[in-house]
């Protein structure tokens, strides 16, 4: 698969899809240090992007420029972790001119870049509830694509770092959900502890009555979090100051392993295994210092991005089918017509035949996905029975697909008023009423947020030239 990485950073997520084997055809960034380091490592053909405005932030119009480009390079994915910083929660939480990269990456994928079969976006776990996020969203499935939305944790793969992560990943015509299961199955029963990767040679021993084997390091905490940490846990995620060692603003914690003032921090080439790149990996002239540490905490881990590129690729190879849900076996148990046992396990049994002939996929539109089993290669062989049933169990699924659709619609509708003063929910109310003629729903937040969807889709269409 050819894909081309957006924000690649240093090159943590390039480094994982590589080693699943993809085709890295083309990487971008706005940091040229960060692109000498791909480059040395991966050999990836790499492009500097940068525009700033007068307040030295990077503009949209970035990605906009770069779009006829990656569509000439046609690649089958496109994957990037768009800034975090006006996301995180370790910065600032106001949503501002970064976030909208992750506007732009929507933007590009879904309307100028002529539309990959796939893409993965990477954020921190608060990204999903921004406003920003929806608007993505929204165009990520105007445009067609079935997301699968997922917080992974990094230390259940292949990372000694509970670092959770927020990934989004369409492919075109799936339905949403289509990779969960896949994921689920990919994470390890139990997180990884800094020794399981790393052996017994970090860190010290942190003094007192502890074991002979105990090992700690110092790693600056969130407020109110322990510094001194062993390492037979996951360390927390990876910040820029991860190497610092304790400074005046330390207080010792209850739970620390030993006194912070003996326990030194982590050394960088340490921290860079932990992230997940390689003891080989060459950081070039680049000084082990904020600089260095800020792309190695800017990274995703190589193993995560490896764990989510085998999954996309065992699918889109007909490898894996998804697991079926067993709420749908609920409902098909439930009510006046609910299947009893026998009947429950034909259907099961059935639902899986259809999705492994439709190589593990699950359509959002059930007449195409009729139209796919058709098709598909030993179906017409199957006898007239055998070849209704395997419809009608992927039409049920479908059904029950919309009905649960339809409840998440009703409870996400009714969580936005959640909060709204009395006099917000009348005026809306009031609009409402004003607007009946047109049968447009009124809803705040859904309008305002339409509304300045409305008004990107002109600056983008006035820059790329279509009306
Ligand atoms: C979270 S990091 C990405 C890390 C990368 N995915 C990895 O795994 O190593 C975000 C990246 O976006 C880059 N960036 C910031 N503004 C940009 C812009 N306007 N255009 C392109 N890249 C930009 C930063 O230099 C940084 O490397």
């Amino acid at each position: 698969m050819r894909a081309v990485d957006l924000f690649c950073g240093a090159g943590g997520m390039s480094l994982g899809l590589k080693r699943a084997g993809f085709d890295i055809v083309r990487a971008y960034d706005a940091n040229d240090e960060a692109l000498r380091v791909h480059r040395a490592n991966l050999g990836t053909s790499v492009e500097r992007v940068f525009r700033v405005d007068r307040h030295r932030k990077a503009d949209l119009a970035n990605l906009l420029e770069m779009a006829p480009t990656i569509a000439q390079l046609q690649p089958d994915i496109i994957v990037g972790g768009p800034p975090c910083q006006d996301f995180s929660s370790a910065g600032k939480r106001t949503e501002g001119r970064n976030a909208s990269l992750t506007l732009g990456f929507a933007i590009a994928i879904a309307i100028v870049t002529a539309r990959p079969t796939w893409f993965v976006m990477e954020n921190v776990p608060r990204a999903r509830k921004t406003q920003t996020y929806s608007r993505a969203r929204a165009l990520f499935v105007k445009a067609g694509y079935g997301l699968t939305e997922v917080v992974l944790d990094g230390s259940r793969y292949g990372t000694p770092q509970m670092r959770k992560r927020f990934f989004s990943i369409g492919r075109l015509g799936e339905a949403d959900g289509f990779l969960e299961s896949a994921l689920a199955d990919a994470a390890a029963p139990r997180r990884m502890s800094v020794r399981d990767a790393l052996g017994d040679d970090v860190g010290i021993h942190p003094g007192g009555n502890h074991p002979l084997e105990a090992r700690a390091f110092f790693m600056r905490p969130y407020t109110g979090h322990s510094g001194v940490r062993s390492i037979d846990l996951p360390c927390p995620t990876l910040l820029r100051s991860a190497h610092e060692g304790p400074q005046n603003w330390y207080k010792d914690h209850e739970r620390d392993m030993g006194p912070s003032a003996d326990i030194p921090p982590l050394p960088m080439d340490v921290l860079s295994r932990i992230q997940g790149f390689p003891a080989d990996w060459n950081w070039l002239d680049i000084p082990a210092s904020r600089k260095r540490m800020l792309m190695i905490a800017n990274a995703v881990p190589p193993s995560l991005a490896e764990a989510v590129g085998r999954a996309i690729l065992a699918r889109a190879r007909g490898e894996t089918i998804p697991t079926t849900e067993k709420a749908f076996d609920k409902w098909l148990q439930k009510g006046r017509k609910g299947l009893k046992d026998q009947a429950l396990r034909n259907r099961r049994l059935n639902l899986k035949k259809a999705r492994r002939l439709l190589c593990g996929r699950v359509l959002a539109d059930i007449d195409a996905e009729i139209a796919l089993l058709e098709k598909a290669e030993g179906f017409a062989e199957l006898s007239v029975r055998s070849r209704s049933e395997l419809r009608g169990a992927l039409r049920s699924h479908a059904k029950w697909r919309t009905e649960v659709a339809a409840v998440k619609a009703l409870k996400a509708e009714r969580k936005q008023y959640d909060g709204m003063t009395k006099a917000e929910f009348n005026a809306g109310a009031r609009e409402d009423e004003a607007r009946e003629a047109d049968h447009v729903p009124f809803n705040p937040r859904v309008a305002a947020s339409l509304q300045a969807t409305r008004q990107n889709m002109r600056e983008v269409s006035s820059t790329v030239g279509v009306s």
